[in-house]
C-alpha cells in the first residue's frame, strides 16, 4: 500500500425528497444569486427543473440561466456561460444535470476569475487558484464528478478531450436523489454503469493497492452489475438505484485510489479520443470497446489481478485463465446492450490512424505499462 493523503471536502446530500433543500442550503451559505446551469431540457420533462427553481423562490435566491450544455460538453459553452455569470456577477453556479453539465459548471466556475481562456487549465498552462462556489444537483449517476475534482470538456475546434483536476472545483454540496433517474433511458443507466465499474478497474488494476481497497473495488462492481440488471427491469426500484447512485459516487471520490500509485487510465485516455472524435458516442459506451482490449494487450502483467477479479466479481472457479476473464466481462457488457467493438459504433479501420493521433497527443500514459503511439494503434486494432 502506497502512503497518501484523503481529504474530501463535498458536502453528500443523498435521498428522496432531497432536490427540494437546495434553496435553504443556499440561503445558509449566504448565497444570494446564482447562475444556474442544464443541459438539453431532461430536467423540465422529469420536474426537477419546477422542484429547484420553486425552492430557489421560496428562499429568496436571484437564478441567471444557461441551458444547452450537451453531452460530452464543449469549450463554446462554458466561454459563453462564464460571460453571462460575469455579467450578472453571480456568487456561485448551481449545476443541475449529469456529468456533462458538472463539468461545465467547475469550468465556468474557475474561468470566472481567470483573465485568459480557461482552456489553459485543460493543457496544462494555468493552475487553477480560484473558482466560484459550485453547488450540484445530480440527475445521472455515473462519473463520481459530484464528488471530485475533475473535470473533462471538449475544444470543439482542436478535437480535443481534455481534463483538468483542482482542488478548487470540489462542489461545496452535491445533492443526489435517486428518484430523479428513474426517467433515464436504459442505455444512459447502462453507460453509466460501464463509466463507475471502469474508474474502479483504473485503481483495481493499478500496479499498488490493498487487499481492503481490492474488496470495496470488487463490492463495488458486483452492486453495480446486479442493480444495473434490475433497474433495467424495474426503473422505478428505489433501493436498485440509492445503491446504484452510491456505489457511482464511491467509484470516483478517492475511496478507490487510497494505497495506489494513482491508477492506470489508459482506458480513458483511449476512451477520450474515441468521444473526441465522434462526440455522438457516450463515455461509457467508448470504455465498453477500449477497456476489455487494453486488458488483453497488458494481460501478462496483470494475468494475477485478473484472476481475482474473475473469483471475485464474477464467482469463476476451477481452472480459468486471464481470457476467459476478459470475455465474461465483455459478455457482461453485451448482455446489457453495451457495445463491445469500434465497428459497432460505426468506426472504420481507417479511422484508427486518427483515433491514435488524437490520444496520442497525452502519450506516454499509462502505470501498468506505459504506452506510446505504436501500442495505442495496436489497442485500437484490438478492439476493432
Ligand atoms: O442534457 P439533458 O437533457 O439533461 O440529457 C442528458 C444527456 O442527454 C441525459 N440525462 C441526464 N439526467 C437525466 C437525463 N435524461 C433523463 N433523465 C435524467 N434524470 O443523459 C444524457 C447524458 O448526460 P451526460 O451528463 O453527458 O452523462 P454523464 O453523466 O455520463 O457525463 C459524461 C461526461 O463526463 C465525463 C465524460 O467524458 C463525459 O464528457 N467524465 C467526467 C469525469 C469526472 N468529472 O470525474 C470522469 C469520467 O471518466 C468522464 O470522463
Ligand atoms: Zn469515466
Amino acid at each position: 500500500m502506497e502512503n497518501f493523503v484523503f481529504h474530501n471536502p463535498t458536502k453528500l446530500v443523498f435521498g428522496k425528497g432531497t432536490v427540494e433543500k437546495i434553496g435553504e442550503y443556499l440561503k445558509k451559505d449566504g448565497i444570494r444569486k446564482v447562475l444556474m446551469l442544464y443541459g438539453g431540457g431532461s430536467i423540465k420533462k422529469n420536474g426537477v427543473y419546477e422542484k429547484v427553481v420553486r425552492s430557489l423562490h421560496d428562499n429568496g435566491i436571484e437564478k441567471v440561466e444557461v441551458s444547452g450544455v450537451r453531452p460530452n460538453p464543449v469549450l463554446s459553452k462554458v466561454h459563453e456561460a462564464i460571460e453571462v455569470a460575469r455579467e450578472n456577477n453571480v456568487e456561485a453556479i448551481l449545476a443541475v444535470g449529469g456529468g456533462s453539465v458538472v463539468d461545465s459548471a467547475k469550468a465556468i466556475a474557475a474561468g470566472f476569475y481567470y483573465d485568459g481562456d480557461i482552456w489553459d487549465a485543460f493543457i496544462g498552462k494555468y493552475n487553477v487558484k480560484k473558482a466560484l462556489p459550485l453547488y450540484v444537483i445530480l440527475t445521472m449517476s455515473a462519473t463520481g464528478t459530484e464528488m471530485n475534482g475533475n473535470a473533462v470538456v471538449t475544444n470543439e475546434k482542436t478535437q480535443e478531450k481534455f481534463y483538468f483536476s483542482s482542488k478548487h472545483v470540489y462542489p461545496v454540496l452535491s445533492i443526489v436523489d435517486p428518484t430523479t433517474q428513474y426517467s433515464l433511458p436504459a442505455n444512459q443507466v447502462v453507460y453509466g454503469a460501464i463509466d463507475a465499474i471502469s474508474h474502479v478497474m483504473e485503481y483495481y488494476f493499478d500496479v499498488a493497492g490493498s487487499d481492503l481497497i481490492d474488496r470495496i473495488d470488487e463490492g463495488i462492481i458486483k452492486t453495480l452489475m446486479e442493480t444495473t440488471e434490475v433497474i433495467l427491469k424495474e426503473p422505478e426500484n428505489y433501493e436498485a438505484r440509492a445503491n446504484f447512485c452510491l456505489a457511482t459516487t464511491l467509484a470516483l471520490n478517492g475511496l478507490t485510489g487510497l494505497g495506489t500509485t494513482g491508477g492506470d487510465w489508459s482506458s480513458h485516455e483511449l476512451e477520450h479520443a474515441i468521444s473526441a472524435f465522434n462526440p455522438d458516442i457516450a463515455h461509457g459506451a467508448g470504455l465498453a470497446i477500449v477497456f476489455p482490449a487494453w486488458m488483453s494487450y497488458v494481460k501478462e502483467q496483470i494475468s494475477e489481478k485478473l484472476i481475482k477479479f474473475g473469483k471475485n466479481v464474477f464467482g469463476m472457479s476451477g481452472e480459468f485463465s486471464p481470457d476467459d476473464v476478459i470475455n465474461q466481462l465483455k459478455s457482461w457488457y453485451r448482455k446489457v446492450g453495451a457495445p463491445v467493438t469500434l465497428k459497432e459504433v460505426g468506426i472504420s479501420k481507417e479511422d484508427i490512424e486518427k483515433l491514435t493521433e488524437i490520444a496520442n497527443k497525452h502519450a506516454p500514459f499509462g502505470t501498468v505499462k506505459e504506452l506510446k503511439a505504436e501500442d495505442i494503434r495496436k489497442i485500437y486494432e484490438i478492439a476493432y
